[in-house]
């Protein structure tokens, strides 16, 4: 037989009917015994006699049918949304038992020790914080998807399995099987495969893509998390400016309509007047921090296209290589490239950087030269990013893009304190996942297929 959801009872008054869900709780009054059935859509009162009620506990499965009835005035709870009605149990069966939780679900569970939420995260988001996190998350995604589809973009997926991009982070290495000795890289981002197809005429392309960097974490970082990554051609920073921020003031009023923007059109600054002004590239500028649904938007223009290289040594790109550096600037390439200003900008929100992008190089010799001023030897670019300036050398359009974090964007959106709240299962701060045991061992026979051998880790003096 088909089952209603709980929320669905309210249309069903006067019938029959059957819902399947978690007992929240269950009190027996002796007479009669009240039951609140959790599903995913809510929370519905049961009523039932005594006697018809089968042994249970908190987190029993079960099944009702029975009549669903309209509450009198004085027995209405607002707070429900199912609070006009109750349904009146004729038979209720135990489906599956529960054990008892490891921790309690029926309130906020942010304040209980995470390593023990995230070993049992498939009960964690059984409370009602998680899941409206998640469904918050639901939402965005597909707004964003609905949105970008109107625009005429369409989602392209991009290989996992890759070879290495120089765009700042550490990569998480794939073993391959096949080629003795060789590894793919899981990707940091889409950047390369978007761009190659610009050149492939793809025009507008958007992906929810899952990207990889083996960083140190923090409470905006996790080694895996999504970008609505996103690339077009034959346009100006401009333009991707203004459907960005067009889709994000729409993006709001659509999932959250509470929430207030600071300022509209967002504010603009450059990065030397952020770092004037704010000491920082990221600058919060709510006029009250203590309001949950402030939302200052704020973008960041004209980065550098270098900055120092590690440890001092050469210089390294701002936000990656295939950022186009400013034509007015292309004097100082060779003489003061730390003054070189890129087409690259930031949105930020609340303090955190949201999203970067930038105009891309799309001529072959620009890209070779931005990679000589990076330190490569002509040998190591052929070999990295041969493809790359190959691909520039067939028609390639002019392009560009940006990258929104959705970790970050739902985040800021639910009022979490980071995004570990609203990733389903996401990493440890030292990049674990309690409840599976990742990462483990391989095994002897696995590293043995895959030409592996491992190395302890050198002991810290
Ligand atoms: P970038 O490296 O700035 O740009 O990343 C874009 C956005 O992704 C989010 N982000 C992260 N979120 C969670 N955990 C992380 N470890 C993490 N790292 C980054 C942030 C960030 O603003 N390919 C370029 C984009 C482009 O040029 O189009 C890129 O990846 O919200």
């Amino acid at each position: 037989m088909n089952s209603l959801t709980t929320i669905q009872t309210n249309d069903n008054i006067g019938q029959t009917v059957t819902v399947r869900g978690w007992v929240h709780t269950v009190r027996d009054m002796g007479k009669v015994a009240f039951i609140d059935l959790r599903d995913q859509t809510g929370l519905l009162q049961v009523v039932v006699e005594s006697d018809k009620l089968p042994k249970m506990a908190a987190e029993y499965v079960i099944e009702v049918t029975g009549e669903v009835r309209e509450r009198g005035e004085r027995f209405r709870n607002d707070k429900l949304a199912t609070g006009g009605v109750e349904l009146g149990a004729d038979t209720i069966t135990v489906i599956n038992e529960a054990a008892e939780l490891p921790f309690e679900i029926r309130k906020d569970t942010s304040a209980i020790n995470e390593e023990l939420r995230l070993k049992y995260r498939y009960l964690d988001l059984r409370s009602e914080r998680m899941a409206t996190n998640l469904r918050l998350r639901h939402r965005v995604v597909k707004f964003f998807r609905d949105y970008l589809d109107k625009q005429g973009f369409i989602e392209v997926e991009t290989p996992m399995l890759n070879r290495g991009t120089p765009e700042g982070a550490r990569e998480f290495l794939v073993p391959s099987r096949l080629h003795p000795e060789s590894f793919y890289v899981l990707p940091q981002s889409p950047q390369q495969f978007k761009q190659l197809l610009m050149v492939g005429g793809i025009g507008r392309y958007f992906q929810i893509a899952r990207a990889f960097r083996d960083e140190d974490q923090r409470g905006d970082r996790q080694p895996e998390f999504t970008q609505l990554d996103m690339e077009m051609s034959f346009v100006t920073q401009e333009d991707i400016l203004a459907l960005n921020e067009a889709m994000f003031i729409e993006m709001i009023k659509t999932v959250a309509p509470d929430k207030k923007l600071t300022t509209v059109p967002f504010p603009r600054l450059t990065y030397a007047e952020s770092m004037e002004k704010y000491g920082n590239d990221k600058p919060d500028l709510r006029h009250d921090k203590n309001d949950p649904n402030e939302l200052a938007f704020v973008w960041v223009l004209d980065f550098p296209m270098f900055e120092p290289g590690e440890n001092g040594k050469g210089l390294s790109a701002m936000h990656h290589p295939f950022t186009a550096p400013k034509a007015e600037d292309m004097h100082l390439m060779d003489t003061e490239p730390l003054k070189v200003r890129a087409d690259s900008y930031d949105l930020v929100l609340n303090g955190y950087e949201l999203s970067s992008g930038s105009i891309r190089i799309h001529n072959a010799e620009m890209q070779q030269k931005i990679f000589q001023v990076l330190g490569l030897s002509d040998e190591e670019i052929t070999a990295k990013f041969g493809h790359m300036i190959e691909a520039f050398k067939y028609g390639a359009p002019p392009h560009g893009g940006m990258a929104p974090g959705i970790d970050r964007i739902i985040m800021l959106l639910a009022g979490e304190p980071n995004i570990r709240e609203v990733i389903a299962f996401p990493k440890t701060g030292d990049a674990r996942d309690p409840l599976t045991g990742a990462p483990a061992p391989a095994g002897d026979a696995a590293l043995l297929q895959a030409h592996i051998k491992t190395v302890p880790p050198l002991k810290k003096k």
